[in-house]
């Protein structure tokens, strides 16, 4: 019976596929419903659907000369990791984009995500033997950029600011290093940064996998100013925010290299800053800050085991949340951010569920997305570690382990852009937002 019902019901989800077929095609596919039963895979082909999905979503870093580990801009060679990356873009592994697509907001700048379909017709296609079709239908190769350019010079002519961290050597082969030197802005005053955008050498972004920079005065820590992962362009402040550069400040690095089969001497990262002028007013301060779990104090991961832990954070005036990026090690394995409000709702912002250790990303909500927040509501943060033999990147599950710096150790906080309003300012946001989007300001995307 069993056995039966299950025929019964393939049959009817073939039919139900065919109908559909039928539906939406053309005439021509009309004509072809009339041969032998046809397999809609088939009608995929690498020069029509594939390449330019592998376009816009990986080669930026899968072409000689960049971070990925093999070049996917022929035919051939996408072919042989065909079945590889089927798997990763199934998972959602690559691109590498951890964020949740089911839950909180889902309107986010810079989001490398791929569409259900885009992943859809490359699993598809890869089970229908990877087929590479007619060479004709493929599309013009991709312009990349030059990567000696700042890429925001286009819009912002050539930057005010360029900051480039101390000559370092990466080995042909190796282990990952980090590289943390620090080296001076020369800003002698305080300014409200408009862009800013981090860009490897030329040779060097084989192998730089992500720069992240901050502020240091006097040795003290004085904001973050901006993370950098291959793919990358920069940020951009909100008009009417101010992201404070500080008088004298110099710019602290962590850079992470990853050996790739090239060895690269004395190599730079440059950070580029675009300054407003000096009188420009920015009504609100755009803070880049680190927010702690569990108030920052310690804690211990037992061999084999689990943990959650999580942070309370709330301002004395109106806010409205930029950006969000959790932090951890191998051991942290899903982090959310959500908001209690004073009348005790609870709201999901964000949730990554497949956190990976080897990728940090800014989640930049769009403007209109952005949270909002009353003064006294309450930022919640929550982080899962898996210390088990479950955790596809433990290192070793028999370790104990406790916050510290090395990779082998565990962080928890989260780095969070925050534009810090008034009442008047909050009031005028959210009238904004009730407005029809034709009547609503331009705004950069
Ligand atoms: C931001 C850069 C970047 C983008 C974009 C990117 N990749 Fe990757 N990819 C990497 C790096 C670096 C690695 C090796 C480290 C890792 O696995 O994270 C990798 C690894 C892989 C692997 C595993 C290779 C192996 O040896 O097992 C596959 C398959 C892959 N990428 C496919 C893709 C596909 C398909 C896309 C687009 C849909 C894509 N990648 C987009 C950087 C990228």
């Amino acid at each position: 019976m069993q056995v039966f019902s299950q025929r019964f019901w393939s049959q009817v989800v073939a039919a139900g596929v065919c109908a559909l077929l039928v539906t939406v095609g053309s005439s021509d596919d009309l004509a072809a419903q009339t041969g032998p039963s046809p397999d809609p895979a088939n009608d995929i082909t690498f020069a029509k659907d594939v390449a330019p999905i592998l376009q816009q979503n990986c080669q930026v870093c899968h072409q000689p000369g960049a971070i990925g580990p093999m070049s996917l801009m022929e035919y051939q060679d996408v072919r042989r990791y065909a079945r590889r990356i089927s798997r990763m873009v199934e998972s959602r592994d690559m691109p590498p984009y951890q964020y949740d697509t089911d839950v909180g907001i889902q309107d986010l700048k810079e989001d490398w995500r791929m569409t259900d379909d885009e992943i859809s017709t490359i699993m598809a296609w890869v089970a229908a033997g990877s087929p590479e079709g007619d060479p004709a239908d493929m599309p013009a190769p991709v312009e990349w950029p030059d990567p000696a350019e700042f890429r925001l010079a286009d819009r912002f002519g050539e930057p005010d600011v360029v900051v480039a961290s101390a000559p370092y050597d990466v080995p042909e082969v190796g282990q990952d290093r980090w590289w943390r030197p620090t080296t001076p802005t020369g800003v002698t005053s305080d300014r409200c940064i408009r862009a800013v955008e981090t860009k490897p050498s030329v040779t060097g972004r084989a192998v730089a996998h992500h720069a992240n920079s901050s502020f240091t005065v006097n040795g003290e820590r004085a904001g973050r100013l901006s993370e950098y992962a291959l793919g990358k362009v920069g940020e951009i402040v909100p008009e009417g925010a101010c992201r404070r550069i500080p008088a004298g400040a110099d710019v602290t690095w962590d850079i992470h290299y990853w050996p790739n089969g090239v060895e690269v001497n004395d190599d730079q990262v440059e950070v580029g800053i675009w300054l407003h002028d000096e009188d420009y007013e920015g009504k609100y301060d755009q803070t880049l800050t680190l927010y702690f779990l569990n108030g920052g104090r310690g804690y211990d991961i037992a061999p084999h085991g689990t943990l959650m832990t999580q942070g309370f954070h709330s301002f004395d005036t109106p806010t409205r949340i930029d950006s969000w990026q959790p932090h951890g090690h191998t051991r942290l394995v899903a982090a959310s951010i959500q908001i209690l409000r004073k009348d005790g709702t609870l709201e999901m912002v964000s949730m990554v569920s497949n956190w990976s250790a080897l990728w940090h990303h800014s989640h930049i909500y769009d403007e209109d997305q952005a949270p909002l927040l009353e003064a006294g509501d309450q930022i919640v943060l929550t982080h899962w570690y898996d210390n088990t033999a479950d955790n596809r990147y433990n290192p070793d599950p028999d370790q104990w382990v406790g916050i510290g710096d090395r990779t082998a150790d565990e962080m928890a906080h989260a780095w969070m852009a925050i534009t810090h309003l008034d009442e008047e300012g909050y009031e005028q946001i959210k009238a904004e937002r009730s407005r029809p989007v034709s009547e609503q300001p331009d705004r950069d995307r």
